[in-house]
């Protein structure tokens, strides 16, 4: 990641090439590959993923975090098994939010006592399914749950490791998608431990191992995460206390952030990792906590910033004094790209013609996708090279919340192909659609 605590200046995309990629006379490099020939190869719309740059971030996080968490991969911000083995190969478990990623996290090759179920609408069938296959845990987040995991888990016999998802208080939350401090469906409120503690007493068939707490995402200052980290650490006291449990596990969420605008900061792994002897040493002043593993579940953090969309330009016009340039990707494919998936502000990621690294940004244009809906529109006014019919646009910080987060069927395009390099070898992870005969 960038070292540094900086914002990131107005040329963002120049310094995510410099960070994670090269250029070779006019081309984007990734992973020992060129994007113009992975293009070439594996046609366009298309995704391309660099296992190194997955590794290096994984790897990353792993040394700030040492000696208080490990870490689990959620594997919602991308659920292509091969993504996702990269991480637990590195040691990763992983977050699922379905029984569909259960099946995926398997294929990746997570066991099944390092797999986490959180979500809150997880159905009967669901249930039974990670149940019968093994999880690490299942994270409550309503009465009839608890009620339901417990009947489920008594027909089979089995006793089920639970913890109690909390919605915390505002003092605790930050981050760019909030998802707790107000009302939401996600979790108990803080509020409600002691009714929780109430309806878990006599349910013979779950294990209360701990506490899941996930207090927002895209944070990009550590100051917020080690606020949020502490509140978790208060609360599992409390539900420890309250219960006359120990705890086995301390789930703090993911969250942690990457840039995708002109002016984010850069999430500060340093000023992280320096604000976490506190939260090691109260852990371990307090008898009920001690024995309890920390997990953190980033998605965002560590798939981001490996993934790249690329897409090939078809026309190149103008309209009452405005450049248009339209390509075959879009909003269908990546639906973040477009600022569809919640944004707040419509911004631009980082974006760049992947075979004209190095000639002048001499057009202002705005990159439209094939849809028929001004919404697909994926940068805005941007000054780019003149690109023409042919030429490719790659946008950058793509790995996590791409295909998975967009609206694949909407106007009949095919999916795209996704394609893993690892050092200088591509293999396609997710076959390209084709149009499929109607008959
Ligand atoms: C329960 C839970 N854990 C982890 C994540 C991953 O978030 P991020 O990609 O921001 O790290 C999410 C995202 O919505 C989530 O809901």
């Amino acid at each position: 990641m960038l070292a540094t605590d900086k914002h990131a200046g107005k040329d963002l995309a120049g310094q995510l090439v410099n960070e994670y990629f090269s250029v070779k006379d006019n081309d984007l490099v990734v992973g020992g590959r060129t994007v113009r020939s992975l293009a070439e190869e594996f046609g366009t719309p298309l995704y391309i993923y660099d296992a190194a740059i997955m590794r290096r971030c994984f790897a990353q996080l792993k040394a700030a975090l040492a000696g208080f968490a490990e870490i689990y991969f959620s594997i919602k911000a991308n659920p292509n098994p091969a993504v996702a083995a990269l991480f637990v190969q590195q040691g990763a478990g992983i977050e699922i939010a379905s029984a569909g990623e259960y099946e995926r996290a398997r294929r990746a090759g997570a066991k099944p006592q390092n797999i986490l179920f959180a979500g809150p609408g997880k159905r009967d069938d669901e249930l039974e399914h990670v149940i019968r296959g093994g999880i690490g845990e299942i994270h409550l987040e309503s009465f009839e749950e608890i009620d339901r995991v417990e009947a489920i888990a008594a027909r089979h016999g089995k006793t089920v490791a639970v913890a109690i998802r909390i919605n915390p208080v505002a003092s605790a939350q930050g981050g760019a998608m909030r998802m707790g401090g107000k009302p939401s469906p996600f979790g108990f409120d803080e509020e409600q431990i002691g009714d929780v503690l109430a309806a878990l007493a006599g349910k013979t068939h779950l294990d209360l191992a701990g506490l899941h707490l996930f207090a927002g995402t895209q944070i990009l200052e550590a100051e917020t995460l080690l606020t949020q980290w502490k509140h978790g650490l208060d609360l599992s006291a409390r539900i420890a206390r309250d219960s006359g449990r120990t705890l086995r596990s301390i789930d703090l969420g993911g969250g942690l952030g990457i840039p995708y605008y002109a002016g984010d900061r850069t999430l500060d792994l340093d000023a992280l990792r320096k604000g976490l002897p506190p939260l090691i040493a109260m852990k371990a002043a307090d008898p009920l906590l001690q024995g309890a593993r920390v997990i953190v579940e980033p998605g965002r953090y560590l798939a981001g910033p490996g993934g790249l969309y690329v897409a090939r330009v078809v026309a190149s016009k103008m309209s009452r004094g405005s450049r248009f340039i339209v390509t075959d990707g879009g909003m269908h494919h990546h639906l973040a790209a477009s600022g569809n998936l919640g944004q707040v502000m419509k911004r631009d990621y980082p974006i760049v013609a992947p075979a004209r690294m190095t000639e002048p940004r001499a057009e202002t244009c705005s990159i439209v996708g094939p849809l028929c809906t001004p919404l697909d529109t994926l940068a805005r006014k941007v000054d780019m090279p003149k690109l023409q019919a042919g030429d490719l646009i790659a946008i950058l910080q793509s790995g996590a919340y791409g295909l998975s987060a967009s609206p694949v069927d909407f106007l009949g395009h095919p999916a795209p192909a996704e394609v893993l390099v690892d050092d200088g070898k591509a293999s396609v992870i997710r076959e390209r659609e084709n149009f499929a005969p109607a008959d």
